[in-house]
C-alpha cells in the first residue's frame, strides 16, 4: 500500500494518544499536530488522504461563533453608552438638564435609547430622570463586555447579539468550527500490519551541476585513450615553436606560402636551433631539392605553431638520438593560425597528430590504422582521397561520411613524409605521419554547427550539453 510519510505520522500519533483507552476518542488537529511533530496544514493534509482510506474518521464540531467588538463598540465600552451618559449628566445635574447640554451623539443616539429604556422623560421642554435607573446591571454593556473578553458569542447569544450587530457595535458572528479525527478499526489493522511509506522517485527536483570536464578535453582524453589501446606513447612539444621544427624540418622551402604573415602568428625575439649535425642536414636537404639558399635565421624565428607536425619532427630527432628502429607516437595540442574566425574556422584550435616510425611499415598500414583509430572513435564510413602536404609522399585527405548532410567532411590530412624530412631528422624511412582535426568530429557527432560554441565559456550551454559519442 502506497501511503506517504505523513500519514503513517499521523495514525501513529492517533495511536499514541489513544494508548490505554477502551473507546476510540477523536483528537484535535493541534494535539495530533504536536504530537506527530507535523505542522498543522500537513496533518490536515495527511487526514485527508486517511479518511480517503477509511483510517481515519474526521469530526466537525460548532464550536462558537467568532465576533469582537467594533471601533464603536469599543469606544462605548471605555465612554460608556450614550444612553448611560446622560443618565450620569442628569444625576449630576439633580434630574433635570436642558436638551441643549447633550452633546450630538447623546441626542442622536442615547436619547431613544435612554427613553426607551424607561429611564427618562421629557417635561416642560427640558429633561429628567425617572425611577432609578440600574447603570450598574445594564443588560446591553454587559453583553458588549463579554464578547469583548472572549471575541466569540455561543450559539444561544445569538438572537441577543443582533440587537449589537444593528446597533454597528460588534461585528457580523462566523462560525468557528473544531475538527478532530478518531481511528478506525480499519485503521488500526493496518497500523498493526506495518506500514511502510513509499517514495516518489520521479517527484521533480532543483538541477544539480555538478563539475564535468569540457567536451573538448573529454573528447582529448578518449582519443589519448584509443591510442594508448593501439601500443601508441604520448609525445609533447611547445605551443611557442621555432620555424626550424614548424618548417625548416619539414621541408617547406623558406619561401613558401604558408610561412607568411598572413597565415602564421610570428612572435618578437629568436628560438635556438637544436645542438648537432640536425640543422646542418636540414639545409642540404632544402638546398639539394629546392635550389636557393638556406637561412639560419629565417629558422631561428620564433612563431606559435601551426600544427603539431612540429612536435612529429621534434620527435624523429629525439628517436635518432635514442636510436630508436620503430616507434609509435600521438600528440593532441593546440595549434594557432592567423585565420579570420568564423563558424568554421578559429585562430587556435586542436589537432590530433601521429607518427609511426619503422622501415617496413607501408601506406596500406596509414589507412588501416586511421579507419581503426576512427571506427573506435564511432564513425564507421572512412574515404580518403589524394591531396598534398610539403612534407608528405603521397599525401592524403580523410573524410567521414555524415549520414544527416549526406556529404563526406574532411577530418584531416595524413601521408608518409618524404625521405627530404625522415632522412635528415631520424635517418631512416618511411614515417608515416597524420593530423586530424579534434573539434571536427565532435561537431559531426553533436550537431554543434558553430565551432566557436566550444569557447565561448557559455555555461548554460556547457551544462546541457551532453557528448553524444
Ligand atoms: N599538418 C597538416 C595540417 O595541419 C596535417 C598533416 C600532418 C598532413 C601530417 C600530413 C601529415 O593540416
Amino acid at each position: 500500500m502506497d501511503m506517504h510519510e505523513h500519514e503513517i505520522l499521523v495514525l501513529n500519533a492517533l495511536a499514541s494518544l489513544s494508548k490505554g483507552s477502551p473507546h476510540v476518542p477523536a483528537f484535535k488537529l493541534a494535539n495530533i499536530s504536536e504530537c506527530s511533530g507535523l505542522s498543522l496544514d500537513s496533518v490536515r493534509k495527511a487526514a485527508g488522504l486517511l479518511a480517503d482510506r477509511a483510517y481515519v474518521k474526521a469530526h466537525e464540531q460548532l464550536r462558537a461563533y467568532h465576533t469582537a467588538p467594533t471601533e464603536e463598540g469599543a469606544r462605548f465600552l471605555k465612554q460608556g453608552f450614550p444612553e448611560e451618559r446622560i443618565v450620569k449628566k442628569l444625576e449630576a445635574k439633580g434630574g433635570r438638564l436642558a436638551m441643549s447640554e447633550l452633546d450630538d451623539e447623546e441626542k442622536r443616539v442615547g436619547l431613544g435609547w435612554a427613553k426607551k429604556n424607561g429611564w427618562v422623560e421629557l417635561a416642560g421642554g427640558e429633561l429628567a430622570i425617572k425611577g432609578r435607573p440600574a447603570l450598574a446591571s445594564y443588560e446591553q454593556h454587559k453583553f458588549l463586555e463579554r464578547i469583548a473578553a472572549n471575541n466569540s458569542v455561543s450559539a444561544g447569544e445569538l438572537e441577543s447579539a443582533k440587537l449589537l450587530i444593528s446597533r454597528n457595535l460588534i461585528s457580523e458572528p462566523k462560525p468557528e468550527k473544531s475538527h478532530s479525527l478518531s481511528m478506525t478499526k480499519e485503521g488500526l489493522d493496518a497500523l498493526a500490519s506495518g506500514l511502510r511509506p513509499s517514495y516518489n522517485l520521479t517527484a521533480p527536483t532543483s538541477r544539480t551541476y555538478p563539475a564535468k570536464l569540457h567536451p573538448v578535453q573529454r573528447t582529448a582524453d578518449r582519443i589519448r585513450q584509443i591510442f594508448f589501446e593501439l601500443g601508441f606513447e604520448e609525445m609533447r612539444g611547445p605551443a611557442v615553436e621555432s620555424a626550424f621544427w614548424n618548417f625548416d624540418a619539414l621541408f617547406q622551402p623558406q619561401d613558401h606560402p604558408a610561412r607568411e604573415l598572413a597565415d602564421t602568428f610570428y612572435i618578437e625575439g629568436e628560438e635556438p636551433l637544436p645542438k648537432g649535425e640536425v640543422v646542418e642536414r636540414v639545409k642540404k636537404a632544402h638546398q639539394a631539392t629546392w635550389k636557393y639558399k638556406w637561412d639560419e635565421a629565417f629558422a631561428r624565428k620564433r612563431v606559435l605553431r601551426t600544427h603539431t607536425t612540429a612536435v612529429s619532427a621534434r620527435y624523429l630527432d629525439k628517436s635518432m638520438h635514442e636510436k630508436r628502429e620503430a616507434a609509435k607516437y600521438f600528440c593532441i595540442g593546440r595549434v594557432y593560425r592567423n585565420e579570420v574566425v568564423d563558424f568554421k574556422h578559429l585562430a587556435e584550435f586542436y589537432q590530433i597528430e601521429g607518427i609511426v616510425l619503422w622501415e617496413k611499415t607501408t601506406f596500406a598500414d596509414l589507412l588501416g590504422l586511421l579507419c581503426e583509430f576512427y571506427h573506435k572513435l564511432g564513425f564507421e564510413k572512412i574515404r580518403f582521397r589524394p591531396s598534398y602536404f610539403p612534407y608528405t609522399e603521397p599525401s592524403l585527405e580523410v573524410e567521414v561520411y555524415f549520414e544527416k548532410k549526406k556529404a563526406w567532411l574532411e577530418l584531416g590530412g595524413a601521408g608518409i613524409f618524404r625521405p627530404e624530412v625522415c632522412l635528415p631528422l631520424w635517418g631512416k624511412y618511411p614515417v608515416l605521419a597524420w593530423g586530424l582535426s579534434l573539434e571536427r568530429p565532435i561537431m559531426l557527432a553533436n550537431d554543434v554547427e558553430d565551432i566557436r560554441s566550444f569557447y565561448k565559456n557559455d555555461l548554460a550551454w556547457l551544462r546541457d550539453f551532453k557528448l553524444k559519442q
